[in-house]
């Protein structure tokens, strides 16, 4: 009964908001308000602007409920406040520290390349392989803090257990067979397909797909007849017809306009664009980059979709009401710019330097934050981090509210004129399924599942 007349009572409320709605053609909704705003909305509005979060009713230093937050008892993530933290183990922890931060558990530390970094005498450190489990026993073992075993050379993970292997050199030859107790694999130059070992293509000879090529099977120009085998992914200005032909590889920062590698989000205002990516603002105003000019009554008056590419479920509200009000029977306006062209200037340089893809979100409000201690955040990428956070103050200045220049650990002294990041041209092979010595595929895959599990475990 109880929740039948409370769920009443909510279709009645949801009809009465749908009204108003219909009455106020002007309206607007936001889910921003001033910090000194917010306590006037409680938790209907707890969205605090850049630096600051919602935390018993008014928006605190995002710093300080991070040093107050970290190593305290939780029972779930949202204990924690901040997203750049968790619930791990029962303790709110930072999930941002880089090789040689101080930790406090292995889930602070971040993964690098394909290896679990563990908390180590205090310190963030990546953990190394040794292949010295023998033939017959477990394929991997923690053998101590910071070192995973693995089976010895020429031997390989089958099934649960290191299995000796038989090296075949000739074309033809079975493979990914048990033959007289070894398990048959390819030399290099040969990869194993439908249990017969064939040879891979060389560089330059034409192919159909990545998986018989020593690199990468693609196209390198449009009057090109065939794809043939490239050792890399094409780089910035290279022809390409999809993004994922485009170096580096599963990162995103590269993508294929006008079959060309180009950075996304790249295109500064005033230069032809077909889509909202291809934009430094965000926004392709039908063919032309431009900041966002509009009246709004709700964000997706906005951005027709602002589901970006680096962030799926990104919760920025990008229309401000008047007053810095959460709503107002005026419209509001949209903020001038998604930033995201700076968002992917801090990502490229995360990746330049750190050979690493974002570990956090970076939007608003509970996703505005900083770990102090962290070098992802201090480090060399400062700069780029502190220019997104100022991109989106002047977003909110320019709706007239009333923003603190400051943000904690950042030096917000820096200058938000639109500016390409390089990002680095040395593209990323795809894993290549070419058996690669003793230390091969099938112990390649095996290893991920074990490091993916350790993960879990964290
Ligand atoms: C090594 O791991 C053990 C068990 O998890 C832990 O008790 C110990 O503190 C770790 N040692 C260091 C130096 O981190
Ligand atoms: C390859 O394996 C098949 C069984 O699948 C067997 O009949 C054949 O003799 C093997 N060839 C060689 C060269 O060992
Ligand atoms: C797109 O450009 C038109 C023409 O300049 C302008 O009227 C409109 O406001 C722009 N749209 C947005 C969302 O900025
Ligand atoms: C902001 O909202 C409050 C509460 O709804 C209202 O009393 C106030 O007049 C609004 N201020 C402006 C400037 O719209």
């Amino acid at each position: 009964m109880q929740n039948i007349s409370s769920g009443a009572t909510l279709l009645l409320l949801i009809c009465s908001l749908a009204l108003v709605g219909f009455l106020n053609a002007q309206s607007c909704t936001s889910f921003f308000a001033s910090d000194d705003n917010i306590a006037l909305y409680g938790k209907t509005g707890n969205k605090c602007l850049i630096g600051s979060v919602f935390n018993s009713n008014s928006c605190k230093k995002i710093s300080d409920i991070f040093t107050q937050k970290r190593g305290t008892q939780c029972s779930k993530s949202s204990d924690c406040i901040l997203s750049v933290m968790a619930c791990r183990n029962g303790i709110c922890v930072s999930e941002a520290r880089y090789t040689g931060d101080n930790c406090i558990s292995d889930s602070e530390c971040v993964l690098t390349g394909s290896m679990p970094s563990v908390c180590y005498a205090g310190k963030c450190r990546v953990m190394t392989v040794e292949q010295t489990l023998p033939v017959g026993g477990v394929c991997f073992k923690q053998t101590n803090n910071y070192t995973i075993s693995t089976c010895v050379a020429d031997s390989t993970c089958y099934n649960s257990v290191c299995m000796a292997t038989n090296t075949k050199t000739a074309v033809g030859a079975n493979c990914s067979m048990i033959e007289d107790g070894k398990l048959s694999v390819c030399g290099s130059g040969l990869i194993c397909s439908t249990n017969q070992c064939v040879a891979t293509l060389n560089i330059g000879e034409t192919c159909t797909s990545d998986k018989t090529c020593v690199g990468i099977c693609r196209k390198t120009s449009a009057s090109a007849v065939a794809s043939t085998c490239q050792s890399k992914l094409a780089a910035a200005g290279e022809y390409c017809v999809s993004d994922n032909e485009c170096g580096p590889s599963g990162v995103k920062l590269m993508m294929c306009r006008n079959n060309q590698c180009v950075r996304r989000n790249s295109v500064l205002n005033g230069k032809t664009c077909s889509a909202n990516d291809e934009c430094f603002s965000g926004y392709c105003n039908n063919t032309v980059c431009a900041s966002i000019s509009k009246s709004c009554k709700v964000s997706t008056d906005c951005v027709p979709s602002y589901n970006t590419v680096n962030e799926m479920s990104l919760e920025v509200d990008y229309c401000l009401c008047p007053g810095s009000n959460i709503t107002s029977t005026s419209s509001g306006s949209c903020m001038k710019t998604t930033c995201e062209g700076f968002r992917i200037n801090f990502d490229a340089c995360l990746w330049n330097q750190y050979g690493l893809v974002r570990p956090f979100k970076l939007t608003n409000d509970k996703r505005t934050f900083i770990d102090t201690e962290s070098t992802l955040f201090k480090g060399k990428c400062a700069r780029q981090l502190a220019q997104y956070y100022k991109c989106m103050n002047q977003n909110f200045a320019d709706a007239n509210y009333v923003v603190t220049s400051s943000f904690q650990g950042l030096d917000m002294d820096v200058d938000i004129v639109p500016y390409v990041e390089q990002v680095q041209l040395t593209p990323i092979q795809p894993a290549s399924s070419v058996n690669s010595g003793s230390f091969n595929f099938i112990s390649a895959i095996a290893l991920a599942v074990f490091v993916a599990s350790m993960l879990i475990l964290h």
